[in-house]
């Protein structure tokens, strides 16, 4: 049975590894964090969860739609029943509008990982383990956590990491360094999270505005914390990627009483600076990195152009190569 080790447990891991063990192959996923989610996971808190990543998800393509199918029958995800605005902000004057559109948008219950979690049930999961070295030996890989710890007897490795972090491990392993562009595939983004109690205006909020992307409000959001999440922009985060949270939570208060008009009380939560967020569009979606010879597979959601269901597609697509590429193996034996 082929052993493959599969790095990083966001959503492009989980899809991956589930496929993998589905047909038969022993897969262990690893991921730095203290559980899997990646780009997908929700602060638990004592009111609920807060999504401070993804806000919502929604699927166009067949192999998506079914697995979210899937997730609904389970009730590991629903339809998020929200109401859709757009917020304009030019020249320093604001406008809010509601902006109905029928698009079904879907989140994880009771939190965004919820989905990524129930593909990975029975799936060996190490967790608060960076890997920071891969060698290959003899057809094998070793895994090196940065705790000293290593994984042997591998035939494959997956990479689902994001770009930079993709990028690194390679350069750390000696191995060649893949990607062209790997510092602008994605961007940053600073998610902030704010108590108030007013009545929101809108739950899902595209924003038209120098600084924000997003205002999402949780209250429909079954088992989270009713509180406003605001996502800014990549070129604001960017701009004070170093600033502390204080500097967030000024941003945001500004925001929602000058320009969401909320007089009651506002009280800062939660903020958190995600350095790869969201696909950059000024630069073309690579594909899916692939080393048959090494047995080496790199990908993730950059591959197809960012979003949610294109890191399951990412992960779908990974699995597939792999499993392709043993059977022409076997064929040629
Ligand atoms: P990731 O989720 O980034 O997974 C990579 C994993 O690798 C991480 O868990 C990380 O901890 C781990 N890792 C990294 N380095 C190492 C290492 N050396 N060793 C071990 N593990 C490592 N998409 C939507 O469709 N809708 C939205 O509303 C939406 N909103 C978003 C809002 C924000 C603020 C952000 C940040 C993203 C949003 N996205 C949204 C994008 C979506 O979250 C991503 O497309 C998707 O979750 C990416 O999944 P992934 O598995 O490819 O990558
Ligand atoms: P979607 O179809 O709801 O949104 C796609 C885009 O269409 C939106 O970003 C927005 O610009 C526009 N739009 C959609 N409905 C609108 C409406 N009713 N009024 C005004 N504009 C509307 O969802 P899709 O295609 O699945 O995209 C995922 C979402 O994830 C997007 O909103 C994207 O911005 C967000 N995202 C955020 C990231 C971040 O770093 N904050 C990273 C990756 C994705």
């Amino acid at each position: 049975m082929k052993k493959i080790a599969v790095i990083g447990a966001g959503l492009t891991g989980a899809a991956a590894a589930a496929t993998l063990m589905e047909q038969g192959y022993q897969v262990t996923v690893f991921d730095k964090g203290r559980s899997a989610g990646g780009r997908m996971s929700s602060k638990r808190t004592e009111q609920g969860y807060l999504d401070m990543g993804a806000q919502y998800f929604t699927a166009r393509s067949e192999e998506f739609k079914q697995q979210v199918q899937l997730w609904l029958e389970a009730g590991k995800a629903g339809v998020w029943a929200c109401n859709t605005a757009l917020l304009c902000n030019e020249d320093g004057h604001s406008s809010l509008k509601n902006s109905t559109d029928d698009q079904a948008r879907f989140i994880g219950i009771p939190s965004m990982q919820s989905p990524l979690n129930a593909l990975l049930q029975d799936i060996p999961l190490i967790t608060s383990c960076r890997i920071q070295k891969l060698e290959l030996s003899q057809k094998r890989w070793t895994l090196v956590c940065e705790t000293g710890l290593s994984y042997t007897d591998f035939d494959a490795v997956l990479l689902t990491l994001p770009p930079v972090q993709a990028q690194q491990l390679l350069k750390q392993s000696r191995l060649p360094e893949l990607f062209h562009d790997a510092t602008t595939l994605l961007e940053p983004c600073w998610a902030v999270a704010m108590q108030a109690d007013a009545s929101p205006a809108g739950d899902a909020i595209f924003c038209q505005h120098p600084k924000l992307r997003f205002i999402s409000h949780q209250q429909h959001k079954t088992g989270r914390n009713s509180c406003y999440i605001l996502h800014f922009n990549a070129a604001f985060s960017a701009e004070h990627l170093h600033k502390p949270p204080e500097f967030w939570f000024a941003e945001a208060r500004v925001i929602l009483s000058e320009e969401l008009k909320i007089q009651q009380n506002i009280e800062p939560l939660v903020a958190h600076r995600w350095l790869y967020a969201s696909q950059n569009d000024q630069v073309p979606a690579p594909g899916l990195i692939t080393l048959p010879d090494q047995q080496l597979w790199i990908g993730g959601d950059w591959s197809y152009g960012g979003r949610v269901e294109n890191a399951y597609l990412a992960g779908l697509k990974l699995a597939q190569a792999i499993i392709h590429n043993y059977k022409l193996q076997q064929e040629t034996v």
